[in-house]
């Protein structure tokens, strides 16, 4: 079975996760490819038996570069596949905003996997929570569940495994769906600050540019950032010489506050005991 897994990730998190799941099926024999966002091509998606969808949670959704690129997909009458993403606390949407366009183009999604991931978000008020996830018990997670998909679709049974995310495939009604679902690329763009350059530090390195998820920076001769920039802030916590930078305002605060620990307590899906810092 040709199985090609496709994941955007920014810090590695959710690459770990489509590394571990791809080691699952080359070990069963199956021709496995794992490829980055970057590199895709439609016909990853086209000529692939398989097909797993991977992205990290922006927002309590997918990245929306990405919920695009699966929009355009050409018809994917079937395929078979499934969709696995990596958050902090708050994963909100993100799973079936994977599964829905590929759903919509024929595929038949049978399930959604979630990890955590060390959260950076929003920065610089939060730094690093969730150290080190995935960590070796999550992967392990991964490759049951990669395990998991196999068996399934052996055995030819229909429909959704059993051991997929509950709400992974339909639209939820939490805390979190409703964040996700309102928080679109404007809004974001409005309540969080844009990047700035320090010109002085900036050594044209063109770091940023190759890493910005949506090309949004480029240098003329210094970093410029163009208005599509949907404040993951990649370019800040990447850049070798340190040179973007952002002023936090009042209304950040409110971002802050979304995503703190507490709300994520209390609406997200932080587990008992689940350490956070
Ligand atoms: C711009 C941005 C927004 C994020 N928003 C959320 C969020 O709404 N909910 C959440 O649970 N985690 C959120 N996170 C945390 C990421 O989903 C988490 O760190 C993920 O593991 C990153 O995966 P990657 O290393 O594959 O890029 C956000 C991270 C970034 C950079």
């Amino acid at each position: 079975m040709k199985t090609n897994i496709i994941c955007f990730s920014q810090t590695g998190n959710t690459r770990k996760i489509a590394k571990a799941m791809a080691g699952v099926f080359t070990d069963a024999g199956h021709d496995t490819r794992t490829i980055g966002f970057t590199k895709i091509q439609p016909s990853d998606f086209t000529g692939a038996d398989l097909i797993g969808a991977g992205a990290p949670c922006f927002e309590s959704q997918a990245p929306s570069h990405v919920r695009e690129y699966l929009r355009d997909l050409p018809d994917l009458t079937g395929k078979k596949a499934f969709v696995f993403s990596t958050s902090g606390g708050a994963p909100g949407n993100v799973l079936y905003d994977l599964a829905k366009p590929l759903m919509k183009k024929g595929a038949d999604v049978i399930g959604g996997f979630l990890s955590r991931g060390t959260c950076f978000y929003p920065v610089p008020c939060l730094k690093g929570r969730f150290p080190e996830r995935p960590d070796a018990r999550d992967l392990e997670k991964a490759e049951e569940f990669a395990g998991a998909v196999l068996e399934h679709l052996s055995s030819g049974a229909s429909g959704p495994m059993p051991e997929s995310r509950p709400g992974a495939l339909k639209h939820g009604a939490g805390f979190y769906n409703i964040v996700g679902a309102v928080m679109n690329d404007p809004l974001v763009r409005f309540l969080m600050p844009k990047p700035k350059v320090d010109v002085e530090k900036c050594t044209e390195c063109r770091w940023c540019t190759a890493e910005c998820p949506t090309g949004s920076i480029r240098l003329n001769p210094k970093p410029e950032i163009a208005k599509t920039c949907f404040r993951c802030y990649r370019c800040l916590t990447g850049c070798p010489e340190e040179a973007l930078s952002v002023t936090w305002g009042i209304s950040n605060f409110m971002v802050w506050t979304l995503y703190s620990q507490t709300f994520e307590r209390w609406l997200g899906d932080i587990q008992k005991g689940e350490r956070v810092y």
